[in-house]
């Protein structure tokens, strides 16, 4: 495969003139800042958020480079996953021209992040186990496919994709591949941060909202080739993680540990509710996940929807996306929103299947 990043990047892209803060302009001992039009008086609320933040958050990427084993220059940071999700669009496809491919049901920001940047859509469908169909993908490449998306583990059907296919569409494709591991730290698979010397048309994105419960702070993280981080870096508007959130990034990032258990006792969790919900009445299937939710299928999957939002439960219904038919998404709770919810879809269970 002979992959040429610079057939990839978007023509304006390559020759964009980055825009340049004021913090990228000089390099020594900064005393007094009076270059970026910040109020030297500070706010009322606070003393120090009246400065801008570091552009390109170097304390978290060392820290990051550290616990990941990559270059700091391998790393993006982003305002979520879905702000790289747009970026990597807004860097590599064409309005109006390019086409992505995406493997659903998937997480459905890439068809939307496809949408706002009018790049037109292919679809290679999961096989009814989940699993790539790699021949239809690569059916539907041609010389304007740009990125292919790929999830695993998978949202919503909670599977880790098979790695062989992963590694042969990575092997096959002369794009970007995109691997979304917002999930890994739930699966036991390897991820394939560690594998970007192999392929220089490889993404990872990962993300501080899952496994290290940040969601709130909007941080999602991209590894990737110095090039490809590059052009994100150029793109991004200058200061997209504010100061509050790198400063509790660098403080969340020392407790690795304590992250580590609370993912064991989510996983823990995760293993209980899916043997008591799959013991219930009427259960069809509950998927074997490697994440933190479980997808479920039941008859009148989406009246059971609606009567856990009476109870004041949501789940998300995700029976309108293909093979998944009657099926909703669970997020695994705290121990006592657990049993709330195996008692009121017990309840619902009894009222719904006793009538018949
Ligand atoms: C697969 C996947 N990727 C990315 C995201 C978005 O993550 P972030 O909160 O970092 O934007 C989600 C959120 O649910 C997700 O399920």
């Amino acid at each position: 495969m002979q992959f040429d990043i610079k057939k990839v990047v978007r023509p304006n892209i390559e020759k964009l003139k980055p825009y340049s803060s004021a913090k990228d302009e000089f390099s020594g001992e900064a005393r007094v800042l009076l270059d970026a039009n910040e109020n030297s008086l500070g706010s009322p609320l606070t003393k120090w958020y009246n400065r801008y933040p570091d552009p390109y958050q170097k304390e978290i990427k060392e820290k990051l480079a550290f616990i990941k084993k990559v270059q700091a220059n391998q790393i993006f940071l982003g305002n979520g996953s879905d702000e790289i999700i747009d970026l990597l669009f807004r860097t590599f496809c064409e309005p109006g021209k390019d086409n992505i491919i995406i493997c659903p049901p998937t997480y459905p920001m890439y068809e939307v992040g496809a949408n706002i940047n009018n790049v037109e859509i292919k679809s290679a469908p999961l096989l009814s186990d989940f699993q790539l169909n790699v021949a239809h993908i690569e059916q539907l490449v041609n010389a304007n496919t740009k990125i292919i998306w790929l999830c695993s583990p998978n949202n919503p059907t909670g599977n880790s994709l098979d790695r062989i296919d992963i590694e042969t569409v990575l092997n096959h494709f002369n794009g970007i591949v995109v691997v979304d591991e917002a999930y890994i730290n739930f699966s036991k698979q390897k991820s394939f941060v560690q594998s970007l010397e192999d392929y220089p048309n490889l993404v990872v994105l990962q993300t501080l909202s899952k496994a290290w419960g940040l969601a709130g702070l909007r941080v999602g993280m991209c590894f990737a080739s110095k090039e490809i981080v590059g052009y994100l870096n150029k793109v991004k508007p200058p200061y997209n993680i504010s100061m509050v959130a790198q400063e509790l990034v660098l403080k969340a990032l020392e407790e690795v540990g304590q992250v580590n258990d609370m993912i064991q006792h989510l996983v823990e969790m995760r293993i209980a509710l899916a043997e008591v919900i799959a013991s219930m009445p009427h259960v069809q299937k509950v998927y074997p996940s490697d994440t933190n939710f479980l997808l479920v299928k039941i008859p009148h999957a989406t009246k059971l929807y609606q009567y856990l939002c009476t109870k004041g439960i949501i789940l998300r219904d995700r029976s309108s996306l293909p093979n998944c038919e009657n099926s909703v998404r669970i997020t695994i709770g705290n121990e006592q929103e657990n049993t709330e919810l195996v008692d009121a879809m017990a309840e619902w269970i009894a009222q719904t299947f006793d009538k018949a």
